[in-house]
């Protein structure tokens, strides 16, 4: 799979995917991650990419020009088009499974206000936001794309298992709590199921605990 990443912040989009699991999957040739600033493909003298919002308001909007040559010019026939926004579908772990599948991927980061609707309508294929909440820029969302994408990239993770057990493989039903030795530390010790080697009991217990926990931190699910 090939990524490319078009932000202002090409570091900051790059610096959390440059170390651990990521890295090593970039290492092993899983990945091609490319990251690119706006500002090359902008025409002003001042390379700027951004002007006032039309019909006024705050903050500023990346212009549709420097977009436009940066997209073109990194969209291949087979590229899937991504543009980070908070105004995106909210991001799950189906999105990320499907991503996955990609051989291509250009992300576009959005900061302030937002980008030219005329590029959202004419380049970008989704909107994807990681969250009900605002950030400086798109480049940390990324980030966060990327990393939940590549790490079910087929020999990414070392134990295959853990992509496939962990929270929202069932969109549902969160993970049930774990724990490993001592198994007494500071008074509070190990549930005594998990010690008794009943690998039925142990699966019905997590089960019924990981419906207790789901209930208390996501009713909505
Ligand atoms: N840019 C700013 N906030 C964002 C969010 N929540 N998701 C995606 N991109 C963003």
């Amino acid at each position: 799979m090939r990524i490319d990443i078009l932000t202002l912040f090409p570091e900051i989009a790059l610096a959390p995917l440059s170390d651990s699991i990521i890295q090593r999957a970039r290492d092993a040739g899983l990945v091609d991650i490319h990251g690119h600033n706006l500002r090359d493909w902008s025409q002003d003298k001042h390379k700027r990419v951004d002007d006032s919002p039309c019909g006024g308001g705050p903050g500023m909007v990346l212009q549709p020009g420097p977009l436009h040559a940066a997209i073109t010019a990194l969209k291949k026939e087979s590229t899937r088009v991504v543009l980070m926004t908070p105004q995106g579908a909210p991001f799950k772990q189906a999105h990320a499974r499907r991503l996955s599948l990609e051989t291509h991927l250009l992300i576009v980061c959005g900061h302030y206000e937002g980008v030219d609707h005329r590029i959202v309508e004419s380049l970008i294929d989704e909107e994807i936001s990681i969250g009900d909440y605002v950030l400086t820029n798109g480049a940390i969302a990324a980030a966060v794309l990327c990393d939940a994408v590549i790490r079910l990239l087929p020999g990414a993770l070392g134990d295959a298992q853990s992509a496939i057990e962990e929270s929202f493989s069932d969109p549902n039903l969160l993970e049930a709590p774990c724990y490993t030795r001592p198994i007494e530390f500071d008074g509070m010790k190990v549930p005594e199921i998990l010690l008794s080697g009943n690998h039925a009991k142990i699966t019905e217990w997590r089960k019924q605990q990981a419906i207790a926990r789901t209930r208390q931190n996501r009713p909505d699910l």
